[in-house]
């Protein structure tokens, strides 16, 4: 039997998803929700939900000690274009949570940490396409500054102290259960919403703006192949670079317009365009592939017809 789990920010985009496949899979009660809030029927109805607040040590240690919790998945956090307005909440947020669950597992109070990296770890002078493991990475932005940092301590934890973290660095993430957190791919799941009630949408990324998505289930797969892959595998102790599919604004129109022909798409850049711009285009993932069986299984096509049928 799988030792208990918790899984913090439990009711973001990607906990929603990742608690109900983890609950599925090892049982509804072995699978601890939380969040600072509550989230939907299907999470809250489906097994055992705590209010807990990612920054409070004492909080989070009372919780792992009460259920015998044995992992950690951390979701919280601050995303892209929400971290740019609050910079210092961002920071706190995202470096305060990293730190206390690194230093429950540091004194051997969880055996294993799953945190999410992200391609925002990259820069304008990272280059653009199948864009390395290892690289340059400057990131611009407070998020990635924030997810970069993170990284380096995760390696400097399972170094120093023999934490067993795991970690990819997330592409945009296209689902359909929840919607996106304040992230600068948000558009590629807006459009199908749009494209389903008004039949058209207004994009704030330009005409030509290339990035890396992913569609959910691939992405719940990869963490939960990563996480219980044998610790030798994971030769990388940072983060993972994962992909499967790139494309522009026009592109997933197009392919929207497969279905519903009627569909059109305008453009109105805003602040999140200078985010866009400053991150890779396509991602190298032979490291994960190689080490761990990595493989993505959704194309953008496939994506469409999953988001469509849903969403309808
Ligand atoms: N969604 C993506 O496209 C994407 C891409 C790359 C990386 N990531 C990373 O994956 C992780 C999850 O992202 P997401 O898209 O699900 O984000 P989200 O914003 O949808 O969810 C985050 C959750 O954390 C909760 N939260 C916020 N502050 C908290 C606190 N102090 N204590 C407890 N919970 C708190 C929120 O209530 C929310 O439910 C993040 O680390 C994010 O940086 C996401």
């Amino acid at each position: 039997m799988h030792r208990p789990i918790l899984i913090i920010g439990a009711c973001g985009q990607i906990g929603t998803e990742l608690t109900m496949e983890l609950r599925e899979k090892y049982g509804n009660e072995r699978v601890i929700a939380s969040d600072i809030r509550e989230g939907g029927d299907t999470l809250m109805g489906s097994g055992p939900f705590e209010l807990l607040d990612a920054t409070n040590y004492a909080a989070i240690e009372d919780v792992v000690m009460h259920y015998e919790i044995d992992e950690i998945y951390l979701m919280a956090a601050m995303l892209s274009a929400t971290a740019e307005k609050f910079p210092m909440r961002a920071w706190n947020l995202n470096m305060s949570s990293l730190f206390n669950v690194l230093n429950l597992a540091k004194e051997s109070k969880i055996s294993k940490i799953f945190w999410p990296s992200s391609i925002a770890v990259f820069g304008p002078n990272t280059p653009k396409e199948d864009t390395a493991q290892s690289t340059i990475m400057e990131p611009s932005t407070v998020y990635g500054i924030s997810k970069q940092s993170g990284e380096r301590w995760c390696e400097y934890y399972f170094k120093k102290y023999g934490v067993d973290v795991r970690s990819v660095r997330y592409p945009g993430l296209i689902s359909w259960k929840t919607m996106p957190g304040g992230g600068t791919t948000d558009y590629a799941v807006e459009i199908y919403h749009e494209a389903l009630k008004k039949g058209h949408y207004e994009s704030f990324l330009a005409k030509g703006t290339k990035l890396p998505m992913m569609y959910m289930d691939d992405a719940i797969r990869a963490t939960i192949d990563l996480m219980e892959s044998p610790s030798e595998k994971i030769k990388v102790r940072s983060s993972y670079n994962l992909a499967s599919m790139s494309f522009t604004p026009e592109e997933i129109a197009e392919s929207i317009q497969n279905h519903i022909p009627d569909f059109t798409i305008s453009y109105a850049p805003d602040f999140r365009q200078q985010i866009a711009d400053s991150w890779p285009s396509s991602i190298d993932d032979s490291a994960a592939k190689a080490q761990w069986g990595w493989e993505p299984k959704f194309n953008l096509d496939q994506t469409t017809l999953e988001m469509l049928n849903n969403l309808k």
